[in-house]
């Protein structure tokens, strides 16, 4: 009788196991995807994986529902490890049902989501799913409400990560919306409000899928999703490395690794980066390469506002935030993108406790009729919050130019900077010489026979006082200036500083950050 009871058990697991069926999995693979339970073995540490909820069911009637019923209701849940820290996980399985959302469906990433919140470890939620069951009606969109509340009430205390491996669309993009870090795949995963067809028949625009939504779309242009990868195994590898960066939950620090690189490396090439023309660009991240323990930059949304680098990267082993303007691109100045994408990296570092380091070389913000009109005012805002009221260790190094009040944003010592740094190229003042001198001395240079000549002297002297560091440092505005090969030594001595810092803001419900 036993030996009945558990054949039936193992029957019903292997049932739940095949989600929906033979046919459909090779459908699937033949559009180049593989199936949830292949993508958990990918994604977690091998045999880690446990499952929940494997003979879940529907309870659903409707439009010939009674009759189409699959254990596991189209969506994998479970827990497992990554490099053996605890995550859970969930894959959508578009084998059943389109991965559709139902309320059976949702309940089990909602038991997942509590889990995660109570023992305080990320989740990570792999989407390919037609969207709300369309049979079940409100039930479906109830349970994907249910999802967006637990969503954001862990925001901030657990890491979440959407992977995006099929469509996505309607309102089910908002659940990865409100996550902390989106991956897509190329080719094969798409997000959007409405598809293609609704788009031609409100707005009359020819798109396709991937022009609307795809991996390049948002990545590079709506900022949407924060990695494109060329394929799934990829994608699963990059959540893996950016998982290696991340603390568990909001009490916990990141994980510290033992560097094999020499903490006090001396870095002679930074010596030589800054050309010796100002307006000349150099590569930024040249920079954060030679700084940060060798092979450690974990770039994020590397497409996307290219005036800005955002990233994950290691300094004597312990993680830390990366945040630098990129004089390569529009001259490294701040846009509402370049503001836009800093300030969410910002708080989601000083959420998890991951201390920051910021490169400046900032001409100022972009002027413009199109910036000034998108709201660059308000976007811009949104970065002076998020530093303003970090409170994680935030270390500067400034390059080069650090003009105005894109100088204050970033990570300026007024605005709770802790360890501000420059190189002896650096240029900090209201602004260049050039626009200083033709606006204060405008009115004599219109009087001056030879302006040309005066102009330059003014230049000069502008320059001699301003286009320095030294002001700055005779003001305590800059705790240091240093040779650009110690800039390493000088962020790790820093770092172990403020290891212990503590700082808090005003106890407040929330605050009204610029959105
Ligand atoms: C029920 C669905 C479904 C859905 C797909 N299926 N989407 N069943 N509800 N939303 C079923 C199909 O009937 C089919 O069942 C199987 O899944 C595979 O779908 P196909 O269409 O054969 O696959 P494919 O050609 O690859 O196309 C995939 C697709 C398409 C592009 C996702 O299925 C589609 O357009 N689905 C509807 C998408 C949609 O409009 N969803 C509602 C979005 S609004 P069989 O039995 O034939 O295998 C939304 C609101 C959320 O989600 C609100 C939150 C607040």
């Amino acid at each position: 009788m036993a030996n009945d009871n558990i054949q039936y058990l193992n029957q019903l697991l292997h049932e739940s196991k095949q989600g929906g069926g033979e046919t459909a999995i090779e459908r699937q693979h033949a559009k180049g995807k593989l199936t949830a339970r292949e993508r958990l073995t990918k994604l977690l540490d091998p045999n880690s994986f446990q499952e929940l909820d494997a003979l879940v069911t529907h309870h659903a009637v409707d439009f010939g529902l009674a009759d189409k019923s699959t254990l596991g209701d189209g969506v994998v849940t479970g827990w497992g490890t990554i490099e053996g820290r605890l995550v859970y996980v969930f894959a959508q399985d578009f084998t059943v049902m389109g991965g559709s959302l139902g309320a059976a469906h949702a309940a089990k990433i909602t038991k997942l989501q509590d889990l995660a919140l109570k023992n305080g470890a990320p989740v990570i939620g792999i989407n390919d799913s037609g969207g709300a069951r369309i049979q079940e009606g409100i039930q479906a969109l109830g349970g994907y409400a249910d999802i967006f509340l637990r969503n954001t009430l862990a925001s901030g205390v657990v890491p979440q990560i959407s992977v995006i491996m099929g469509p996505c669309a309607g309102g089910a993009v908002y659940s990865p919306a409100l996550t902390d870090f989106t991956f897509m795949v190329q080719g094969t995963s798409n997000m959007f409000i409405t598809g293609p067809q609704v788009v031609k028949a409100v707005t009359q625009e020819d798109v396709t899928m991937d022009e609307l939504g795809g991996a390049d779309v948002h990545t590079g242009i709506s900022g949407v999703a924060h990695f494109a990868a060329p394929d799934e195994d990829t994608c699963l590898t990059m959540v893996r490395t950016l998982m290696s960066y991340l603390p568990a939950n909001n009490l916990e620090d990141p994980p510290a690794v033992a560097s094999k690189d020499e903490p006090m490396r001396a870095e002679q090439a930074l010596n030589d980066i800054i050309p010796a023309n100002a307006n000349e660009p150099y590569d930024m991240k040249a920079v954060i390469e030679l700084i940060v323990d060798k092979g450690s930059f974990f770039e994020v949304q590397a497409p996307l506002a290219m005036n800005m680098i955002v990233g994950f990267a290691r300094l004597d082993g312990a993680v830390v935030g990366i945040v630098a303007n990129q004089p390569m691109a529009l001259a490294g100045a701040l846009d509402i993108d370049a503001s836009v994408k800093a300030a969410r990296f910002v708080r989601f570092c000083d959420a998890f406790n991951i201390p920051l380091v910021t490169f400046v070389d900032v001409p100022g913000f972009m002027p413009g009729v199109a910036q000034e009109h998108g709201g660059i005012i308000r976007h811009g805002a949104k970065l002076i919050y998020a530093y303003c009221e970090a409170t994680v260790p935030k270390l500067t190094v400034i390059t080069r130019k650090a003009y105005g009040g894109a100088y204050i944003v970033m990570s300026s010592k007024p605005i709770r900077g802790d360890l501000n740094l420059a190189w002896p190229s650096a240029e900090i003042a209201v602004m260049g010489p050039e626009g200083a001198v033709n606006i204060i001395y405008r009115s004599e240079l219109e009087k001056a026979a030879d302006a040309d000549a005066m102009r330059a002297q003014m230049i000069a002297d502008y320059r001699e006082k301003f286009a320095s560091p030294y002001q700055a440092a005779s003001y305590g505005a800059v705790d240091a200036v240093l040779e650009p090969s110690q800039t390493r030594a000088a962020l790790i001595n820093g770092l172990r500083m403020l290891a212990n810092k503590r700082d808090t803001n005003p106890a407040k419900k929330h605050g009204t950050m610029p959105l």
